[in-house]
């Protein structure tokens, strides 16, 4: 039997990850799991607990006295902290914030990335981050780069912070986004890199439809899907 088809997405903030891993899953009857909700739910904990995103000490130490798991309803994979559902409460810019830094700490990464693989056991996931395809899964059989112009990002990002219901404007949108793109480039562990064989997609100038099609060609060639489209049997 073979082992169930892990396809890893990971790009910068705003490249369209969510959108296209999200409808990929959807495509194919896999499920989708998001690596960055971890790393936010974390955040959150960090948030609530009021000590400082950027002192490491103190942020393993909060992260040691919480339990971050995944649930699942309507095949859409939620994540908890502390048995909570704070899907709703990891998206707010403070959080987002405490998640750049939270995520530099690696005994924190150790944990969430030891969560997103026992998360994805024994199923076929759709799982978007920025080290899928280099930590968390490095043998992933289909890995996606997914890039976008910056101005292209910034503007996706504050749609969707409208669409949340949050007024954002473009500049501080721009300015979260470059300061984020440089955390995450900086940083000394799982930097955003892409993997020697990740297949790089940029969508500054294509739908979130064209690159899932894109993605879906690439796994007929390799011959993880069948032309119909359908899951090659296990
Ligand atoms: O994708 P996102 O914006 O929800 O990610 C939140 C933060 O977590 C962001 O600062 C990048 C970090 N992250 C990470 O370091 N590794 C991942 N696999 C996913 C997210």
């Amino acid at each position: 039997m073979s082992k169930p088809l892990i396809i890893a997405i990971d790009g910068p903030a705003g490249a369209g990850k969510s959108t296209v891993a999200r409808a990929l899953a959807q495509r194919l009857g896999l499920t989708y799991i998001d690596s960055g909700a971890t790393y936010r739910a974390a955040a959150l904990k960090v948030v609530e607990s009021r000590v400082s995103p950027a002192d490491p000490a103190a942020v393993l130490d909060s992260v040691n006295h919480c339990r971050i798991t995944f649930a699942t309803d309507d095949g859409e994979w939620h994540v908890m902290l502390d048995d909570r559902d704070v899907a709703g409460l990891i998206r707010t810019p403070e959080v987002t914030r405490a998640a750049a830094w939270v995520s530099r700490v690696p005994e924190v990464r150790q944990k969430l990335v030891a969560l997103q693989r026992e998360a994805a056991q024994g199923a076929g996931v759709v799982m978007e981050g920025r080290d899928i395809g280099t930590v968390v899964f490095p043998d992933a059989p289909l890995k996606i780069f997914l890039e976008a112009h910056p101005a292209e990002r910034a503007r996706r990002r504050l749609d969707q912070e409208q669409a949340d219901g949050r007024s954002a404007s473009l500049t501080a949108t721009a300015d979260e986004i470059r300061r984020r793109d440089q955390l995450d480039a900086e940083r000394k562990v799982s930097p955003l890199l892409p993997a020697a064989d990740a297949v790089r997609i940029d969508s500054t100038h294509l739908t979130a439809g064209e690159v899932v099609e894109r993605i879906l060609n690439l796994a007929k060639e390799r011959g993880l899907i069948e032309k119909s489209g359908a899951l090659n049997a296990e």
